[in-house]
């Protein structure tokens, strides 16, 4: 792995630790010269400014800096309100199972819009029968819509979070759609030959390897979809902005 596929999360956690250890010997000092014992909330708050500081330089990302800022004075806020103690653990084996591909692929979980599942759904090739994969389904609502309006195209959800497959299984049970299905799969050990449409919505991070992937894979006249993240230097033969309100792109390849 290069460092910069290198998941940020131990250089998140790493920037903490120095800064808690920088404050932790400094304290004592501040103490004796403001006479008194700065509260520990105040420490935390301090502790995030730092932190957060010393993120943005760096040159990451907006939501890693601000969640640097306000982990250490909510982690102290949360510990105030006197819950049982399982419950960190709890929600931390949630969140992690939720995020999963946070740390190791740099992809977080976050959905496609309506209006955006709308405009795929006018993509879809005319042939009476299609196969059509999400690659990282996440909750599966976009490939519900679709199965439920083109119901003689068969849809697959690719998806390596545990929580997100769990719950898009058990409404594709619920609901007995016949042609949608979900694999609990890493989306590098899915073979793209079998598609005729691969749609992703990821992150910067693999879209180059994505991108080399299927056009390895998919048979000629296959498309590519990449809601809102362009591939290194390959120019997408059409782009259609959809009318949102966060004005999403689908970049579409034909290979
Ligand atoms: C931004 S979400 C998109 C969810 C869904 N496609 C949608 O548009 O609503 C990206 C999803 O990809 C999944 N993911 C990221 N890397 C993956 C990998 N290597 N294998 C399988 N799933 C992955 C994440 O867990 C996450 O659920």
């Amino acid at each position: 792995m290069t460092t910069a596929n290198r998941p940020p999360i131990f250089a998140i956690l790493a920037i903490q630790a120095v800064v808690f250890g920088g404050l932790y010997l400094a304290m004592p000092t501040v103490n004796a010269l403001v006479g008194y014992g700065v509260p520990l909330f105040w420490q935390m708050s301090a502790q995030g400014l730092i932190a957060a500081t010393v993120t943005k330089y760096f040159k990451f990302g907006w939501g890693w800096v601000i969640g640097q800022c306000v982990a250490p004075p909510l982690v102290i806020l949360a510990l105030g309100l006197g819950l049982p103690m399982w419950i960190y653990p709890v929600i931390l084996i949630l969140l992690v199972l939720v995020f999963w591909n946070v740390a190791s692929n740099r992809v977080p979980l976050y959905l496609t819009n309506t209006e955006t599942s709308a405009a795929l759904l006018k993509l879809l090739p005319n042939k009476k029968s299609i196969r059509f994969v999400d690659l990282g389904s996440g909750l599966g609502g976009t490939l519900r819509y679709l199965a439920s309006r083109s119901p003689e195209s068969r849809f697959y959800g690719v998806e390596s979070a545990p929580l997100p497959f769990i719950f898009s299984w058990c409404l594709r049970k619920l609901h007995g759609k016949d042609n949608l299905e979900f694999r609990f799969r890493d989306i590098w050990k899915e073979d793209l030959s079998e598609f005729d449409v691969v749609y992703c919505f990821l992150s910067p991070v693999p879209m180059a390897r994505l991108f080399a992937k299927a056009q390895e894979e998919l048979k000629p006249g296959s498309l590519f979809i990449s809601n809102s993240f362009a591939v290194p230097d390959q120019k997408p033969d059409k782009i259609i902005t959809v009318k949102d309100g966060r004005k999403t792109q689908l970049l579409i390849w034909k290979i």
